[in-house]
């Protein structure tokens, strides 16, 4: 079996390493100059859907996977499929639940699921005043894509006002930030549930928590993310009931919108005093939690995103590996504002031979790498538990160089 998968991050490397750990055939486009040190990297401009048929036209998978959520939610999946191709990703219809937070809102509001109290704004005006009958206590959300950095978790009015202006005002988001949606300030232990779907049916993952904060104690501005850990520090709550309460209900209601999803469907949870709310939802995997989430998943991970690509997931079961998984972030300096970029990437020869790679912001060419992004390379560790992975993970992080190179100290801690 032969797969595409579109991307050019660590967790388009991770899902890479694992399809060919199940024998299949790995091409990544674009990829990136790490990632073409293990598989073939086809050039490919994610924003060109025309030039993504064509690749497959030429590259005949049998499955295309696509990683990052600005081309499903722009419509690739949809084109693939019109191309003949079997696509594990969501249509651009499926994947608003990502693209506009207003539109997941009113999904949950329709399907029951618990969510943080919210409104949405597009005047300043009323937004402030929103932001100032709650005391400053809220969430400052982009409507759209904001690779992660379109939320401002605020504690008082005035780092809400600020908010609210940059986006609203100063348009410093872009169209993305048009639209605002507000919310009530959470508090709780976030969680990361993702769920294989094939339009009716869903098989769940193992559970993951993320690190999206850029500093040690979680502060610093929100990030992409600078690491992961499978399974989270503290154990859930049963995880069946979760799903059944968070992810079944979406899955539901977008088939009976008539935009079945396929793919992963991610739910960001907190679990609360009062049960667990839903944050977020992703369309796709989530990033940097596909770097340890493949290290646990147990039985045919590819097998299982066909069928899914397919509508045929009913009746495939994936099980949890024993044992942990971490993974820390090796970022430029700079990130998550500009990074600097274009210094050699040294090290990973040595950081590879304690625990496995999986790079993202890498250029360059494949025997000389340099930085080319904020993100460079999520460092893997897997064992028996999580402080065995932990300390993996750290060896092999402290092994990378490059000037400026910083990473959170905290990871699975
Ligand atoms: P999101 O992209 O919506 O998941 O938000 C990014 C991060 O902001 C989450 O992982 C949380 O750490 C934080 N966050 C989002 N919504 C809330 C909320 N309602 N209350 C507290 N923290 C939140
Ligand atoms: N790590 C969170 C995300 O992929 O959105």
């Amino acid at each position: 079996m032969k797969a595409l998968v579109i991307g050019s991050g660590a967790r388009e490397h991770a899902l890479g390493e694992r399809l060919r750990q199940e024998r299949w055939r790995v091409a990544c486009a674009p990829g990136n100059a790490g990632i073409a040190r293990r598989f073939p990297c086809l050039p490919l401009r994610l924003d060109d859907p025309a030039a993504a048929v064509a690749l497959a036209r030429a590259e005949e998978p049998d499955l295309v996977v696509v990683g990052p959520e600005a081309p499903l939610v722009a419509g690739l999946a949809d084109r693939l499929a019109a191309g003949g191709f079997a696509v594990f990703g969501p249509t651009a219809a499926a994947a608003r639940i990502e693209g506009s937070k207003a539109f997941a809102k009113e999904v949950m509001a329709e399907a029951g699921v618990p969510t943080a109290a919210h409104a949405t704004f597009d005047q300043p005006d009323a937004a402030r005043a929103h932001a100032r009958s709650l005391g400053g206590r809220v969430v400052v959300k982009a409507d759209g894509l904001a690779g992660g950095k379109g939320v401002a978790v605020c504690a008082n009015v005035e780092e809400a006002e600020a908010a609210i202006d940059a986006a609203l005002v100063r348009g410093e988001l872009g169209e993305a930030g048009r639209r605002l949606v507000l919310e009530e300030r959470l508090e709780g232990r976030e969680l990361s549930l993702m769920a294989l779907c094939d339009g009716r049916s869903y098989v769940l993952l193992p559970p993951c928590q993320d690190y999206k904060r850029a500093l040690d104690g979680d502060r610093g501005p929100n990030t992409g993310g600078m690491g992961a850990v499978s399974p989270p520090l503290v154990s859930p709550a049963p995880l069946g009931p979760l799903a059944e309460a968070t992810i079944a209900p979406v899955v539901a209601r977008l088939a009976d919108l008539g935009t079945p999803f396929r793919g992963t469907l991610y739910a960001g949870l907190m679990l609360t005093a009062a049960g667990p709310r839903v944050l977020e939802y992703n369309c796709r995997f989530g990033d940097p939690e596909t770097q340890v989430l493949v290290e646990r998943i147990d039985g045919f991970l590819g097998e299982a995103m066909l069928a899914a690509a397919r509508g045929s997931l009913a009746g495939s079961r994936l099980g949890a590996r024993p044992g942990a998984a971490a993974g820390v972030v090796v970022c430029a300096r700079g990130y998550p504002g500009a990074p600097r970029l274009g210094d050699p990437l040294l090290g990973i020869d040595a950081a590879e031979a304690v625990a496995p790679l999986r790079f993202a912001g890498v250029g360059g060419a494949p025997e000389r790498p340099v930085t080319a992004g904020g993100r460079v390379v999520t460092v893997v560790g897997h064992g028996p538990d999580l402080p065995a992975a932990v300390a993996l993970a750290y060896r092999a992080a402290a092994l990378v160089s490059f000037p400026g190179a910083r990473f959170r100290g905290d990871i699975g801690r």
